[in-house]
């Protein structure tokens, strides 16, 4: 399949999507969108692929929804469509990991869509933030909800409020970022942390990824809960013996990721 407006490239068994509008920053609009979401569909559905990177372009991983697309959009169209929640959340449904390579901007929906992703690796130049009080509306697509969660009430308040960025220092120190990179280390990094994961047992991959996120939808007994089903399932997989075998033997497990 072809796209217009990202690059879908496949490395080992991480598949990389390069957002692609240079023109714009990497505004999202509505095809772009559209695109991430099929490119999404495809290496979700390929047995081939372990982990997927999510990553833009040096200047920008991107500057937010297109603002020049939603400047005419009144309430009864955003109402009527249902404006952002088609696609937009697709990166959030992925079941296998995201990793979010960032350098540059990644405001308003960039940054929803960077904390979408479940680990977020910064390029040195990297600057988030929620800008959109600054254009007379909120963030749409999760960011007072997920940041909020990731970095708390005090520094989600001060971005979301004043439309400030931040930049990778302050997200790391704030637990929003990983890691941060050299910017000509990004994607080697991103590209080793992926492969890393694609390596192990897809399905135990899939538990983690999944466990760790109910930590945000649940009580901590629930999630404890959750957790232990999980971790009792492991031993279902061909994978646990495998894993434990290897170690026994003092050689590197043979996955069969499925
Ligand atoms: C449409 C955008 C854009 C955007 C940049 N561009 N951001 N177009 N939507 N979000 C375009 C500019 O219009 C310009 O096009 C070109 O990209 C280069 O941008 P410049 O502003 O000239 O670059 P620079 O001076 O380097 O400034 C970079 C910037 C600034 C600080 C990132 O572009 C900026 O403030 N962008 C908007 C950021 C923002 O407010 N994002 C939140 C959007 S609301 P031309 O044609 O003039 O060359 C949002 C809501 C999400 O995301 C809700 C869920 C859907």
């Amino acid at each position: 399949m072809s796209f217009a407006t990202i690059e879908l490239a496949r490395e080992g068994r991480v598949g990389i999507i390069r957002l692609n509008r240079p023109q714009a920053l990497n505004a999202l609009c509505d095809q772009l969108v559209a695109e991430l979401g099929s490119a999404l569909d495809d290496l979700e559905a390929d047995e081939n692929i372990g982990a997927i990177i999510l990553t833009g372009s040096e200047k920008a991983f991107a500057a937010g929804a297109d603002i020049k697309e939603m400047q005419s959009r009144g309430f009864v169209d955003v109402l009527v469509t249902d404006f952002i929640s088609k696609g937009w959340e697709r990166v959030a449904t992925c079941r296998k990991p995201v990793v979010a390579a960032v350098a540059g901007f990644a405001l308003g929906g960039g940054c929803e869509m960077a904390m979408m992703c479940d680990i977020i690796i910064a390029a040195e130049n990297a600057k988030f933030g929620q800008p959109e009080i600054t254009l007379g509306i909120i963030p749409g697509a999760g960011g007072t909800q997920r940041l909020t969660r990731a970095i708390g009430k005090a520094k989600a308040m001060d971005l979301v409020l004043t439309g400030r960025m931040m930049d990778a220092a302050e997200a790391e120190r704030s637990g929003l970022v990983a890691r941060i990179v050299p910017a000509e280390k990004l994607m080697e990094e991103a590209l080793a942390v992926a492969s890393r994961i694609a390596g192990f047992s897809l399905p135990i991959v899939l538990m983690a990824k999944e466990s760790v996120n109910r930590a945000f939808e649940s009580s901590l007994a629930e999630g404890i809960k959750f957790e232990r089903r999980l971790f009792h399932a492991a031993f279902a997989t061909e994978d646990q013996k495998e894993g434990m075998a290897a170690f026994v033997e003092k050689r590197k497990p043979a996955f069969r990721h499925r």
